[in-house]
């Protein structure tokens, strides 16, 4: 029989090759895949490169670009490139948790070298592919071993692949409110409300710094009241660290409240992306670490964490670690590459000041402060779904449809022109 229905197949094909696909497609195992929406954040890339216009330009990713808009390497990346090509290395698989000196070095970075939980050995750091990567080791560590609670709080709004990322390791997203659009900044009050609701022992995510896509952060004196609501609640608070250095150009600064929270007693989980901070996009680097009570309990969740990692994907990538590993490690590449950090968030901070005093000459009475309140690499700029299709049809503006701005894609050859096309699609 069905090798009856096949020969009527190929006769039908010879003669009329349309009909042939057609059925083809119908008999495919594949036939009830639907054609799905482009990612909300990378998508917006994929549309700016079909654009032919030469004066687009691409506020969708956070990805650094110099003055001249181009993509930018780090000289200390350079440098430690040059470093680990001379020492010709081989390219032997990684362990399973990844290079163990990058993992160290990068506990160091967030927690600071002198915490009390590096030095008494309480914790676990596993190399991760970026900031995702992290997140979804994080995500799937939750489902297996956090038996408290199936529920994770994200403040409103959050990064896009957040949702998706823990939805998809079987955990149940619910949200709290962060984000106050009368005033474009935090809203204190209502963040505490909400968590003063969540049920004890849920996870809670909190962006360490430079919250994606607000641009907002909670002030030192905020962060104390959410941590004691936290302590309150018995949550576990889950940090995503994905711009240390980038918020205030100080990697110490930006890790204040990830310290305070550890200060406080408070056992957190991280997740660190070198993607913005050294520019390592591409090379995929991250770290996940878990706070435990005890180096024995560390020593526990690492091989958990090695049991999910070697059917995800084996082991992580050698290069970028290296690279990281190298710019930690010594001295002058480090104080270098601190400095490299600083100059990439002071460009930022003078492309948000001239982009308000663009808009002020293009004539717009709108209040814009929080264009220069906001820190990081973006600015959640108020711009409305409708206007924001406009900047792309009419300006080839392209940026995501909540109005966030990638500043880090704006520059002084550019400015004029956000500010002229921003004036026109909000006066
Ligand atoms: C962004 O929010 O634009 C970046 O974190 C890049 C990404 O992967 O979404």
């Amino acid at each position: 029989m069905a090798m009856l229905s096949l020969c009527r197949i190929l006769s039908t094909a010879a003669y009329h090759p349309g009909l042939a696909a057609l059925s083809a497609r119908a008999s495919s195992v594949w036939s009830h895949v639907e054609m799905g929406p482009p990612d909300p954040i990378l998508g917006v890339t994929e549309a700016f490169k079909r654009d032919n216009n030469p004066k687009k330009m691409n506020l969708g990713v956070g990805a650094y670009r110099d003055d001249n808009g181009k993509p930018y390497v780090l000289n200390t990346v350079r440098k430690a490139e040059a470093q680990i090509a001379a020492r010709k290395m081989d390219k032997e698989y990684l362990p399973i948790a990844g290079l163990p000196e990058f993992n160290k070095a990068s506990a160091e970075l967030a927690l600071g070298a002198n915490s009390e939980v590096i030095k008494s050995g309480r914790y676990i750091t596993v190399q991760s592919i970026s900031g995702t990567g992290s997140l979804r080791i994080g995500a799937s560590f939750l489902q297996r071993f956090y038996k408290n609670s199936r529920e994770i709080y994200l403040p409103k709004p959050s990064w896009g692949n957040h949702t998706p990322i823990f939805r998809d390791a079987g955990m149940e997203v619910k949200s709290y409110c962060y984000y106050d659009p009368k005033n474009c900044g935090f809203d204190a009050a209502g963040a505490l409300e909400d968590i003063s609701k969540i049920p004890e022992q849920a996870v809670i995510l909190f962006h360490a710094c430079a919250h994606n896509p607000t641009g907002v952060d909670p002030k030192t004196e905020q962060w104390k009241e959410l941590a004691a609501a936290v302590k309150k609640r018995n949550l576990l608070p889950f940090f995503d660290m994905a711009y240390q250095g980038f918020a205030s150009g100080d990697a110490d600064r930006d890790a204040w409240a990830v310290r305070y929270f550890l200060d406080q007693g408070i056992n957190i989980i991280l997740s660190q992306s070198y993607a913005k901070n050294m520019g390592l996009y591409g090379e995929r680097v991250g770290g996940f670490t878990v706070i435990c009570s005890d180096p024995d309990e560390a020593k526990r969740v690492e091989s958990q964490l090695k049991i999910l990692i070697r059917p995800m994907y084996s082991n992580p990538p050698i290069n970028g670690a290296r690279i990281a590993t190298a710019i930690m490690n010594t001295p002058e590449l480090r104080k270098e590459w601190l400095e490299e950090v600083k100059g990439m968030a002071n460009r930022i901070i003078s492309m948000r000041e001239q982009l308000v005093s663009n808009l002020k000459k293009e004539g717009s009475i709108h209040n814009w402060q929080h264009v220069t309140d906001q820190i990081g690499m973006f600015c959640f700029s108020g711009l409305k779904p409708e206007q924001v299709e406009r900047l792309t049809k009419e300006f080839s503006i392209y940026m995501t449809k909540d109005g966030r701005i990638s500043m880090a894609g704006v520059s002084s050859g550019n400015v004029e022109y956000l500010a002229h096309a921003m004036h026109q699609v909000s006066k």
